[in-house]
């Protein structure tokens, strides 16, 4: 049996619009290609841990729209367990309205039915976190929901993955819940510009880079553990990837090194595909990816 990983998270429908540029204020233009794939911070980590061979579950929300049937629908189809993914009436499913442009790509995300995901729905699944090795989390849902999930977690000896994003601010009662922390350096910055060092809490701060990789503290010393360069077709997702990755490894005990690397290479290799869930590899393509950087050195 695969270990477990529960992602208590959002799940949206990206409606992916391609143009060469932005349009100006009042100004309408002809774009290049559309799409309508599944996304949402929560449901890309639970995908990308699942494509890479874990045992995920996912409590979420759809709403009782196309969208919600559809998404539902894709997720079994990726081998999430998706009992706990309920329709939720008179709500829209979560959207993220994605303009991808070169150098410049813009998202809205109407939350819709993830925030139906309360703290009571989260409780109602004490069971289901107690009997995980890890619970990955993001900021998609209500925070107080995030914060009662990781609060439960802890009392089962779960271990907590939180990937803060997209950023807010964070409640001390959450922090002091987190095992492993992994902001970008955007992220980052503005979580603790104004309060104390992040190492006042007692989670393991891992910070992401893109391209240039990730860096944390191991016994006192600052490790970089260094990305991989690719030619990006479109970089929606590469974090999400990276956190689904990151949790798949650390569930097959992974020294936090290895697990950070092989979920640099994951990541890396989603980039090259269109869509957050787009390019999101396998367990052998990964290992195989790794396997050629190693030879190429
Ligand atoms: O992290 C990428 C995701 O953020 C997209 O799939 C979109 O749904 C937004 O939530
Ligand atoms: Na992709």
């Amino acid at each position: 049996m695969p270990e477990k990983i529960t992602v208590v998270g959002s799940i949206n429908m990206d409606l992916v619009t391609s143009t060469e540029r932005m349009p100006e204020q009042g100004e309408t233009i002809l774009g290049e290609d559309f799409s309508v794939i599944p996304g949402g911070k929560g449901a890309n980590q639970a995908v990308a841990a699942a494509k890479l061979g874990a045992d995920v579950h996912f409590v979420g929300r759809v709403g009782s729209d196309v969208f919600g049937g559809r998404l539902t629908t894709h997720m079994k189809e990726q081998g999430v367990s998706a009992r706990d993914l309920q329709p939720v009436p008179d709500e829209p499913s979560g959207t993220a309205s994605i303009i991808l442009a070169e150098q410049d790509n813009r998202i809205i995300v109407v939350p819709g039915a993830n925030l139906a995901v309360t703290p009571e729905v989260v409780a109602a699944h004490e069971d289901v976190i107690a009997d995980s090795d890890i619970l990955l989390l993001q900021l998609e849902i209500p925070v107080e929901s995030v914060t009662k999930a990781a609060e439960l977690a802890a009392r089962h000896d779960t271990t907590v993955i939180l990937n803060p994003a997209p950023v807010q601010h964070l409640p001390k009662a959450l922090l002091d819940n987190v095992d492993y922390f992994t902001p970008n350096e955007h992220e980052l910055l503005h979580l603790f510009q104004n309060e104390a060092d992040p190492s006042i809490y007692r989670s393991r701060c891992i910070m992401t880079k893109g391209a240039d990789g990730v860096l944390f503290t191991q016994d006192n010393k600052e490790k970089h553990i260094p990305g991989y360069p690719v030619e990006p077709v479109d970089t929606t997702g590469a974090g999400d990837t990276f956190n689904g990755a990151l949790a798949a490894a650390l569930t097959r005990q992974y020294p936090l090194a290895d697990a950070c690397r092989w979920a640099n290479a994951a990541s890396a290799l989603s980039v090259q595909k269109m869509g957050a869930q787009g390019g999101m590899p396998e367990r052998q393509d990964v290992d195989a990816f790794l396997k050629d950087q190693v030879e190429r050195q």
